[in-house]
């Protein structure tokens, strides 16, 4: 095999890092823990779930409508989340930060309250050939209730979208346009503020899937002219079951309530219910309380590392993943971009992933294989799955070469 040029990870300290995240002291099959399943959902610091422990053990309450102490910490607590989270993504305020339960929850309720009361039969909703099935679904559901027609944007044999065509799909027919910041499966860092702007000539609102974005980069809703900017917590070291969607607040404003009942009302009664103010309109019913406490609390912990310095790790670990992976004999890469985040999805001869990450995992390693929720990106590339290695900021180099010997293995074995 021949030899990958070994590059340093920086100064960002990891082995400090590591020690903040207890579940990656544990072994799997007798091997130290290698956890490289962090597009799907990372690990939590120890900040996170201390904060969510001292929210169930201290002052676990209702928010929002008690007078009570607990109550009023809890809220506190949660609307602290929420400044958290506005200032995070430079939000224009608070009112703007929707919770939901994550990416798909936001997703889904852009395409019901925002866009479905203003689509026509012929309207299109123009998306990318790199969406996860949360950017598809929901505006496929829609077309096929309401006549509009799905247009999809292609990419190229790096994975990367084909902007030229994507322009020329550009017109008044064109309802909303979905695209993802970072692929799940490939990797590829979409030029986000330029697809904006472009989108902007035709007065086309833009919605990002931001899933795998914060987790990696310092993300500037503002900066990047989007309407619509969808995210999970626990994609970015905080709890499952709680995200948000941040839109302006005009266009929220403007907006029907999505789901009805308690929290997202100013007054009931039988004949006529009135909404409550921003952003509870779109928050009906008790929402994840001990989510949004361990949100805010994951928030902290990235800010406290700093996100470039986060994003120059990763980078660096790709990198050496990239060399170290491609020099393995009969190991193929899905999705080579030139802009590209902590993925690494790949195929190795004619091992089916499935069977590969089943024996990776005897060796500690946790790799993805399967589709990722993006089955035309495998349609794409004409492959049933990949396996998909995916970085986080507490990877190392050592776990690439942990993952390297086991695939060399593998190879050997097959
Ligand atoms: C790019 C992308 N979009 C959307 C989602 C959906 O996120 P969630 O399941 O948290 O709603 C994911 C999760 O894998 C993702 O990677």
């Amino acid at each position: 095999m021949e030899q990958a040029t070994v590059i340093q990870t920086s100064d960002f300290d990891v082995q400090a890092v590591r020690k903040d995240f207890p579940i990656l002291g544990r072994s799997v099959h007798g091997k130290p823990l290698v956890y490289l399943d962090t597009a799907a959902s990372a690990q939590r610091p120890l900040a996170v779930i201390e904060a969510t422990d001292r929210f169930y053990r201290e002052y676990n309450a209702n928010v929002h409508r008690g007078v009570h102490t607990l109550s009023q910490e809890a809220t506190e607590h949660y609307e602290d989340a929420r400044r958290k989270l506005t200032s995070h993504i430079n939000a224009g305020s608070e009112r703007e930060v929707i919770f939901t339960r994550g990416t798909t929850e936001a997703i889904n309720l852009v395409a019901n309250s925002y866009l479905r009361p203003k689509l026509k039969p012929g309207d299109e909703i123009l998306i990318t050939h790199m969406e996860h099935h949360s950017n598809i679904v929901p505006w496929q559901m829609l077309c096929e209730q309401t006549g509009a027609v799905l247009k999809v944007a292609p990419i190229n044999h790096r994975g990367e979208l084909e902007l030229d065509a994507l322009a020329a799909m550009l017109s008044e027919r064109v309802a909303l346009l979905g695209v993802v910041h970072i692929s799940n499966a490939l990797g590829t860092i979409n030029p986000v503020a330029e697809i904006c702007r472009m989108a902007g000539r035709f007065n086309i609102p833009v919605l990002v899937d931001g899933a795998q974005a914060l987790p990696h980069s310092s993300v500037d809703v503002q900066a990047l002219g989007c309407d619509f900017y969808c995210l999970s917590a626990h994609k970015m070291y905080g709890p499952t079951g709680i995200g948000a969607l941040w839109a302006r607040e005009e266009t929220l404003e403007a907006m029907p309530p999505w789901q009805g009942g308690g929290e997202m009302i100013n007054r009931v009664t039988f004949e006529k219910s009135t909404w409550a103010e921003l952003p509870n309109k779109f928050e009906a019913g008790t929402p994840n309380i001990a989510g949004g406490v361990g949100l805010g609390a994951a928030i902290d912990y990235l800010q406290g590392l700093g996100l470039d310095a986060i994003a120059d790790h990763e980078s660096r670990l790709l990198d050496y993943a990239t060399q170290k992976l491609g020099a393995i004999e009969g190991l193929r890469i899905v999705g080579t971009a030139a802009k590209k985040a902590g993925v690494v999805s790949f195929l190795l001869d004619d091992i089916h992933p499935h069977d590969l990450g089943t024996i990776i995992d005897h060796y500690g390693v946790a790799l993805r294989t399967g589709h990722h929720c993006t089955m035309p990106v495998m349609q794409f590339f004409g492959v049933p799955a990949t396996a998909r290695a995916s970085f986080g900021l507490y990877n190392t180099t050592d776990e690439i070469d942990v993952l390297a010997d086991a695939l060399e293995k593998v190879r050997q074995m097959f």
